[in-house]
């Protein structure tokens, strides 16, 4: 018998986009099932003004296949140099729906992130004022801070007193990894959210390093051990309103992941939406497939529902998805779940 299950038509509250051939061979991938993303302002080089966001989103709408609908929603890369009355303005246009905090150097394009967090208190404040939300990269960079350490720790250097110090400024923390980011998040009011990505709810530690290095696995945050990917799937899976699909889908050609110094990020576009009903149906919480892809995030960005829907069907036998995606500056793996999946987008 085939299940069946339709959720309001889901959105992506965390993607990259690239830019020029990378974005064109992409985007369809993303504007196939979700109506909505929150792009990453992390190009190079980065998305800081209002201007340049403006014609990066016509960069993307110009990039998207005849006869699809996608809204970008955009964002502001923050650096110690951001004016605050600029990002006010493309608050105020419609153009910006948040503005990404990278501390400087923590991953891909990071390199004119932030170092000295008073320097940008102005920002934030303006922000605050505008219900204008940060998007946090929230991983410390000091370099005696052990890599798996780094969420839980910029939870207690930088978010926690960033949040004291700024009463009303609304902040997703992206991509969380850990139990104590999940656990922090239900600690805290409304105005706290966070993204958990379809990849960390699949792999752990070991499923990166053991039996050989698998690169495709690697991003950041980096994956952690069993026992928080246990956690974020109880947070994704819980109804909390606060934690919503932001897929952190990122896009690196294979030469550029199979390197000596291989790049961060995997790249879920394509198969995410069945990947996800693979889970929640592990987890037995399908009904809260709608809330986690479809209903929390706009009811974080304060936007509506979307009105059209998706429907999945899990199939008696598995599924394929592509390999590889090629595009003109090489070919780019699609994230491999490592088990079959049943269900598709119908
Ligand atoms: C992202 C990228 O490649 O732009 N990489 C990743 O591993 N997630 C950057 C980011 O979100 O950290
Ligand atoms: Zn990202």
């Amino acid at each position: 018998m085939t299940v069946q299950l339709t959720i309001p038509r889901p959105d992506d509250w965390h993607l990259h986009l690239r830019d020029g051939a990378m974005l064109r061979a992409v985007l369809p991938e993303t504007a196939r099932d979700f109506a909505r993303a929150i792009i990453m302002p992390n190009l190079v080089p980065p998305v800081v003004t209002g201007d340049q966001a403006s014609a990066y989103r016509d960069r993307i709408l110009a990039a998207l296949p005849d006869g699809t609908t996608f809204e970008p929603l955009m964002t502001l890369y923050l650096t110690e140099d951001t004016d605050p009355a600029d990002v006010a303005a493309a608050h105020a246009s419609g153009l910006v729906k948040a503005v990404k905090l990278y501390p400087a150097g923590a991953t891909t394009n990071s390199a004119s992130g932030v170092s000295d967090f008073n320097k940008v208190r102005p920002v934030l404040e303006k922000m605050a004022e505008i219900g204008l939300p940060l998007c946090t990269h929230g991983e410390v960079t000091d370099s005696d801070i052990d890599i798996f350490d780094r969420e839980a720790v910029f939870i207690d250097q930088v978010l926690d007193p960033i949040r004291k110090a700024t009463p009303g400024l609304r902040v997703v923390m992206e991509h969380i990894t850990t139990k104590d980011a999940a656990a922090y998040v239900t600690s805290q009011d409304s105005d706290l959210g966070a993204t958990i990505t379809t990849h960390h709810l699949i792999i752990n530690r070991n499923h990166m390093l053991v039996g050989g290095i698998r690169p495709h696995y690697y991003c950041l945050p980096v994956a952690k051990r069993e026992e928080h990917r246990l956690a974020l799937r109880a947070a994704a899976t819980s109804g909390d309103k606060r934690f919503f699909l932001g897929t952190d889908s990122a896009p690196h050609t294979d030469p550029n992941k199979l390197n000596t110094c291989g790049c961060a990020g995997c790249f879920t576009a394509p198969n995410t939406m069945p990947l996800l009903a693979h889970v929640f149906d592990e987890n037995d919480a399908l009904e809260k497939l709608a809330g986690f892809a479809s209903e929390n995030g706009p009811a974080f960005y304060r936007l509506p529902v979307n009105t059209d829907t998706m429907t999945l069907a899990k199939q008696d036998t598995a599924v394929s998805f592509p390999d590889k995606i090629d595009t003109p500056d090489g070919p780019v793996t699609v994230f491999d779940p490592g088990f079959d999946v049943f269900w598709k987008v119908t």
